[in-house]
């Protein structure tokens, strides 16, 4: 759909049109563009949102209608040179400033700003301004596309700001993925719902903006993160309204293009009586026989973490049930799950219960867990607590879903380990995960792998290495660069001792990430200390626990991509990394061990192609 750009939009208003009124003011828009027929209108004056009740539209001589009745079937056709009031009931009579949003059955959401009473300013530089805008946007794209820390088979926006993954849903033979996005800047700010659509869930086409806050609406100052079902009309998407945080409901237009705010928002307008919470978001839903479930991630206060639950039969009315799970906020065993739970998520997989939580541990710090369970009677009875990625921060909101072949696969967030003045200086911000295939092994454990699927992004087999590995460096792909890139390996060692992989320009000086196994004492490591030489990056050095059964191989798969690093071993742990070499497109590979001799029954580096 072509977007309009808003100087053209701002002509729509008739200068000097405001009136003042007893209960509020008016204004005229004239349509000399081309004709419209608006869906829906949402207004704000001087910031704050008019409820849609308030507003009504009249062209001359006819009657009088209210915003509320403007609907898809029942549109205002704005033809042209015919001029519409505008009337506002509200106790402002002087507004500076208005901020309209249209939804337009055929261009989608026109939204622009009025300045009521503008400072003159120079024909000239007005234009030169909104040029440099333009101009300023579109070298952005090209300088992230440039950008060798940007990663190209990882899904991300072209530019600017991104995190969670929100409302993945197949429907008609394509998956859908919705992200947390701010297109203003690379930093967080008001959440739109970006959009992007897939037939293996490892390609990609970028779609328009989804899902924007309405003026006036409960979503009217952010759109966060929610969830999809299927049902007998369709996909419906739940997400989080701001502020305050209440739970909306929006629905598909027919070409799947945007989500709608329904009648009757919010759905779940504020918390259950008598609980005193902090946060009330991100609702997940699902279906057991006539019931439909939702969970809600909240903290409660002076207890810790919980998961709300609440049950209805028509979607629209839900009754609150009990907390599903009720953290603590003492507990540090095996480590603390914090004060405020986001982004829970409760599934089955073959008769295990698993509830995953992005836990606010500490002001600062977040980390996502899973608990795994039994499910009595709408409560989880949980017997084990672990990471779900030993990235910890790194990995972050992650959604499942089924995908059309029934498996169940996860995307997360990947967080920047960079502060938010280099983000700015990149011109971008946030990755999202390749898709890990959650699966139970014959001991009932959780495991996590990279999606099969993602075998179609090799593009060459750059070297491929069977042998032994002593202290003796050794260069895998000799000259190649390794910045976008996946290795595969299979090594074994009968005496203990280390693997040692080195993404360096040299193997003995400069700039270097490690990422190892230490056969003695099981730990799998990704360490980013040196990864640049300048001060002002922190690196870290992540560990994970990693005990091999008798006989079992050390099966390591990373993925380099850029500042991406993802690392998953034997099926059952992950650790997910970013890292910002200064030198990041000189970058080779060199493996060796601390000393022993370990045995490669393969190693394999393949180069990736784009998303
Ligand atoms: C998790 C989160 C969610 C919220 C969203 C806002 O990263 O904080 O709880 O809905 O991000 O962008």
């Amino acid at each position: 759909m072509p977007s309009v750009p808003e100087f053209l939009l701002r002509k729509l208003y008739v200068p000097a049109s405001l009136k003042s009124l007893e209960d509020g003011f008016s204004f005229q828009l004239n349509n000399t563009l081309m004709t419209v027929s608006i869906a829906g209108l949402g207004i704000k004056a001087d910031e704050k949102g008019i409820p849609v009740s308030c507003l009504s539209l009249q062209f001359a001589g006819e009657e009088e209608r209210s915003a509320k009745e403007i609907k898809r079937t029942t549109p205002v056709i704005l033809t042209l040179n015919r001029p519409l009031t505008v009337r506002v009931k509200t106790a402002l009579n002087h507004p500076n400033k208005l901020q309209i949003e249209a939804q337009t059955i055929e261009m989608g959401i026109l939204s622009f700003s009025i300045d009521l009473h503008p400072k003159k300013e120079n024909w000239f530089f007005t234009c030169a301004k909104r040029t440099t805008g333009t101009i300023r946007s579109t070298l952005q794209i090209q300088k992230v596309r440039h950008d060798p820390h940007h990663p190209i088979y990882h899904f991300t926006p072209p530019a600017n700001w991104m995190n969670d993954p929100n409302g993945l849903v197949n429907w008609q033979g394509k998956t859908h993925l919705f992200y947390q996005y701010n297109p203003q800047a690379p930093v967080w700010g008001t959440p739109c719902w970006g959009h992007a659509v897939s037939t293996d869930l490892v390609h990609w086409q970028r779609l328009p903006i989804a899902l924007r806050p309405h003026p006036g609406q409960a979503d009217q100052d952010g759109c966060w993160s929610g969830s999809a079902a299927i049902t007998e009309d369709g996909p419906l998407f739940f997400y989080t309204g701001v502020f305050p945080e209440t739970v909306c409901l929006a629905k598909p237009d027919t070409e799947f293009e945007k989500l709608e705010l329904q009648e009757g928002n919010p759905v779940i307008s504020a918390p259950p009586e008598g609980l005193t919470v902090e946060g009330f978001r991100d609702p997940n839903i699902w279906k057991e026989g006539d019931h439909w479930y939702l969970t809600l991630g909240t903290g409660i206060k002076g207890t810790g973490g919980a998961v709300l639950l609440y049950e209805s039969t028509d979607m629209h009315k839900w009754n609150y049930l009990h907390p599903l799970l009720q953290g603590d906020s003492r507990r540090t065993d095996p480590f603390p799950t914090g004060t405020m739970w986001e982004c829970p998520q409760l599934f089955e997989l073959d008769g295990e219960y698993f509830l995953f939580i992005s836990g606010c541990v500490i002001p600062g710090l977040q980390y996502t867990f899973y608990f795994q369970g039994k499910m009595q009677s709408h409560h989880l009875a949980p017997y084990t607590l672990k990471h779900l990625d030993y990235g910890c921060k790194v990995f972050y909101a992650p959604l499942s879903f089924l995908d059309e072949k029934g498996r169940r696969v996860m995307f997360g967030w990947l967080v920047e380990e960079r502060d938010e003045a280099a983000n700015r200086k990149a011109g971008w911000a946030g990755v999202m995960s390749l898709p890990r295939l959650l699966t139970l092994s014959p001991q009932k454990e959780l495991q996590v792998d990279p999606l099969p699927e993602i075998e179609t992004l090799r593009q060459k087999l750059v070297n491929s290495y069977e042998g032994k590995i002593t202290s003796i460096p050794l260069e895998i792909g000799a000259g190649k660069q390794i910045l976008n890139a996946e290795i595969i390996s299979e090594m074994i060692s009968t005496a203990g001792g280390k693997a040692i992989f080195l993404l360096a320009e040299t193997f003995d000086a400069g700039e270097k990430t490690i990422i190892a196994y230490d056969f003695n004492r099981s730990l799998l490591s990704v360490d980013t200390r040196d990864t640049n030489c300048d001060s002002s990056y922190h690196g870290e050095l992540k560990e994970a626990p990693l005990i091999l059964r008798a006989g079992e191989m050390l099966e390591l798969r990373i993925f380099v991509d850029g500042s991406v690093l993802e690392v998953y071993a034997n099926h059952r742990m992950v650790i997910s990394s970013r890292f910002y070499p200064e030198r990041a497109n000189r970058l080779r590979l060199f493996v060796r061990s601390d000393g022993a001799i370990i045995q490669v029954k393969s190693l394999k580096l393949w180069s990736m192609g784009h998303f």
